[in-house]
Order: C-alpha cells, then structure tokens, then sequence
C-alpha cells in the first residue's frame, strides 16, 4: 500500500489509525533512525535506502506494508508496485485528497513547516499523479474523503444494547451467530465456567452455543489428555442457566450412540429449554477414539448411511403421536419435544450433502467450502451455515500478537490467511460477504476462547 500526498496531506495520520506500527515504512520515521531527526533531509539518503531494503523484505514474506513517503516520485512508486506483483501481492494506492488549503494551513502550524514553495510543488504534482494513477496498474486507487480521512473508519464497537430482545437474534447483516466451544481451560470449577461462558454469549447477543461432540479431545483443537465433557448431559447443565440461547452439537457423529438415543437426549434439552435444541449430525471420521471406546468404526458408506437412518428415525421419535413409523414398530418419546428440533448435518462430501438437501435442516460446512454447499442445495430451502475459525484480535496488534500465539510451526502470514486474521470491523466486511453469499448462520469457533472475557471480545462481531 502505498500513500501518495502533499505534506501535511495526513498520510502518516492515516496509516496510524488503520495498521500496526510495524506495517508502516515511514522515510521520516527512517530519517529519525540514521539521521539526527525526521526532519534530517541529510540522511534522507540512506533512510531510502533502508525503506527500500525494509518494503523487499516484507513483501517477500508477504506482509502487509504499508509505505508513508510522498508518494510522488514517480520511478519509485512504479517499483514498489512491480515488487508487490513479483511477491504475489495485491498493490493499493491511498490518494490523501484533502483540500490544498488544509495541507497548507496545517503545514504552517507545524513546528518545523516545508517552505511554502516546496509544498506548493507537491501539490502540483500530486494533482497530476491524481489523473493519471488510474493508468498504473494498482489494483486500486482509494482516494480518502475531503477531510484527510482519519475519521472514517468503521466503529469497532458495538453501539447501544449487546442483547437481542427479539425471538430471533441476528446481526445487522442478517446473520446469526452460535458460539461453539470445543476447548474447555475451566481449572478447579467446571461448571462455574461453563456457565459464564455460556451467560457471556448470551448477553453479547449470541443465537446459540454449540459443543464439540467427541470422546478424546481432537488434535485440532488440543492435546488427548484435555477435558471434552460429555455434550449432552453439558447441556443440561446450561439448560438450567437462564438464558435465551439454544442449545445443541456440532456435531455429534451417529456411530457414538444409536440414533433414538440421540433423538431422546434431544427431545428432553428441548422440554427442559422450552424450545432451544438443535442437533448436529455427522457420520464421525476419528477412528481413535472408537477404538478406545469400544465402538465400532465402519467404512464410510455404511457411516452414511446410518447418517440417512439416524435423521429419518429421530424425526420419527419426535413426531406428533405414537405409531408404527420409520421402520420403528411404536414412536413413544415423552416428554415431547417443545419445537420441531432442526437437524443440521456437518460435512461437504458430495454424499453427505445429497443426504442433507433430503432430509436436513440445514448443513454445516468450512467457509472454504460454502461453494460446494451452495450448488449442491441450490434450489432447496435447506439452511446453509458454515464453521468459521478465525484468528481475532481486538485490533491489529492484538490480533497479530494472537497470531504469533497460536500459529505453532506454521508461517505467520499462512496462519493469518488460513484463520482469516482481523480485527471485529475487518470480520464484519468477510461476514458481509457471507451473508450475500447464502449463509444462515456463522458457528464461531475462537482457537483462543478462554474465558468469559474472550466471549466478550467477540461481542462486536454479534451486533
Ligand atoms: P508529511 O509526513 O509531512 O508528508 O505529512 P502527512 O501527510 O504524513 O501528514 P500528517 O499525518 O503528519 O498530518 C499533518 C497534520 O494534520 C497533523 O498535525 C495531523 O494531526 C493533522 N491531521 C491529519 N489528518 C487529519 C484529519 O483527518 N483531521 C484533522 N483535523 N487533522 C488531521
Ligand atoms: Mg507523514
């Protein structure tokens, strides 16, 4: 990204309200470095030299940089956009726009001001790179408001009452959200910290929260000898809580329990909640924890279809009525359940998904995997939501430092990448899109969700 404007212009103004101060490659700052102050025009020699050296290293591994200089020398602009595309990167011009007045008006209160005929050559130029910019071959030319910009960045927080009053709880944009937990750092009190996360999410606003549904903690998510409760009877603890959340798996896989076991476990949440329940459904893929269990771990096609049979029979269960239905001889499953409980199976397999447009409520796929999703539903009404795991800071720094945190082996920008590293404003625009692109509902899942304050740092995203 590189600034282009006149002196007092507000590029470094900018640049400080939107990166981290280790993305901004300033030649004054430069200046200060290997001269006797930013206002050194001595030095300005060797701070390019240095900026220069800093912007090749950065784009190499492919961090975000963003360069603070005029922008106006033409030979030099051009080159950092030819580095950008020989890394891979996309290259952005930010046009400070603001009036020429201003710039001067702010220049001559400045302790240490640029003679008046200097700035006047810059905004001469800076008006002549304005029209032919768009001729460069930036990826884009962003030109900021009249005002210099420094304002017009989106509100981070949430603005009035973080708790949806309405039966439906979405954001703005349409989504709902369920926080799904699958870690579980709770020390000496397990049900206390169960409950405040779960009291959290609800008073952020949060539709749902969703558990994890296995018998050994997954690599994925941390190591074998980690607490992973139990779902269904975790649930009953927070069905007691006083909350508006619903409840339920994500997901649980049909080779743990018959699937009438299941579908009673479920009907009894949704009495006690009066209406909360939902069910995730898989056909299970961790063959450790069968075998360290006792359960049986069949081929794929037959997890299937046990998949199919499992939703067809707990549909049966929960249905008005005894009777003889769903190859069971007698439908008898009281209490009743209070709602008609959704089914939302979890996977992307190309089977899975034509047992879900059958018989779910709705499916559960990576975002990755949204366009697989929405062609193989495409035309039915089955909800499509997705599991989003990203990487969420409270800013730029914060997310970083969360980055840095919790990327192991992996490359930082790799991780940040794969995780969708950003802040809440930067999130809300990626779930935006989302939201255009079909998806229902967002299963959050934070790799670092530790406490309730951690709920909290999410509350924006609820909005
Ligand atoms: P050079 O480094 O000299 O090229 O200037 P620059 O373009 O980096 O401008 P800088 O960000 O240092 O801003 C110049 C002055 O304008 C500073 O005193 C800022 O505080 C002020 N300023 C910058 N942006 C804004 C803005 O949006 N509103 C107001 N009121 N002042 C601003
Ligand atoms: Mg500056």
């Amino acid at each position: 990204m590189v600034l282009v404007g006149p002196s007092g212009a507000g590029k470094s103004t900018w640049a400080a309200a939107r990166y981290r101060a280790d993305e901004v490659v300033s030649s004054d700052a430069l200046r200060g470095v290997v001269g006797s102050g930013p206002h050194d025009l001595d030095a300005s020699s060797d701070a390019f030299d240095l900026l220069e050296r800093i912007v090749a290293a950065r784009l190499g591994r492919g961090l975000t940089t963003v360069v603070d200089t005029l922008g106006l020398d033409d030979a030099r602009r051009t080159a950092w956009l030819a580095l950008a595309r020989a890394a891979g990167l996309p290259a952005v011009v930010v046009l400070l726009t603001t009036p020429p007045e201003l710039c001067r008006e702010r220049n001559r209160g400045r302790d240490r001001p640029v003679p008046a005929q200097v700035i006047t050559g810059q905004i001469r130029k800076a008006g002549s790179i304005a029209t032919t910019l768009d001729l460069e071959g930036w990826d884009e030319v962003h030109r900021t408001d009249e005002t210099g910009g420094a304002a017009e960045s989106a509100p981070e927080r949430p603005l009035g009452s973080t708790t949806s009053t309405t039966a439906e709880r979405r954001t703005s944009q349409g989504l709902r959200f369920v926080l799904q937990v699958g870690r579980f750092p709770w020390g000496e009190d397990p049900a206390t910290w169960l409950a405040e996360v779960a009291l959290a999410a609800d008073r952020a606003g949060f539709a749902g929260l969703a558990l994890l549904d296995h018998l050994i903690q997954i690599p994925q998510v941390g190591r074998a000898w980690e607490p992973i409760p139990e779902p269904w009877v975790t649930l009953g603890l927070l069905a007691g809580l006083d909350t508006g959340l619903e409840l339920g798996t994500l997901v649980t896989p049909v080779t743990f329990r018959p699937p009438g076991i299941t579908a009673k476990a479920a009907a009894t949440l949704d009495a006690l909640t009066g209406g909360r329940a939902f069910v995730g459904l898989g056909a299970g893929w961790w063959e450790r924890e069968h075998a360290a269990y006792g359960l049986p771990f069949p081929p794929a096609r037959e997890r299937l279809a046990d998949l199919e049979h499992a939703i067809t029979t707990m549909r049966a269960l929960w249905a008005p009525g005894t009777k003889s239905a769903g190859g069971l001889p007698e439908t008898t499953c009281y209490p009743r359940p209070a709602h008609e409980i959704p089914v939302i199976v979890g996977g992307s397999g190309d089977r899975t998904l034509r047992i879900a447009r059958a018989h779910a409520d709705a499916v559960n796929v990576r975002t990755s995997e949204l366009e697989r999703a929405r062609a193989a539903l495409e035309g039915s009404d089955v909800r499509i939501t997705v599991l989003d795991l990203p990487t969420i800071g409270r800013d730029r720094d914060d997310t970083w430092a969360r980055v840095e945190r919790l990327r192991g082996s992996t490359k930082a920008t790799a991780y940040a990448e794969r995780t969708y590293a950003g802040t809440p404003a930067e999130q809300r625009v990626r779930y935006g899109a989302l939201a255009d692109r079909g998806v229902d509902t967002v299963f959050l899942a934070v790799g670092d969700l530790d406490g309730p304050d951690d709920v909290e740092r999410l509350a924006p995203l609820v909005v």
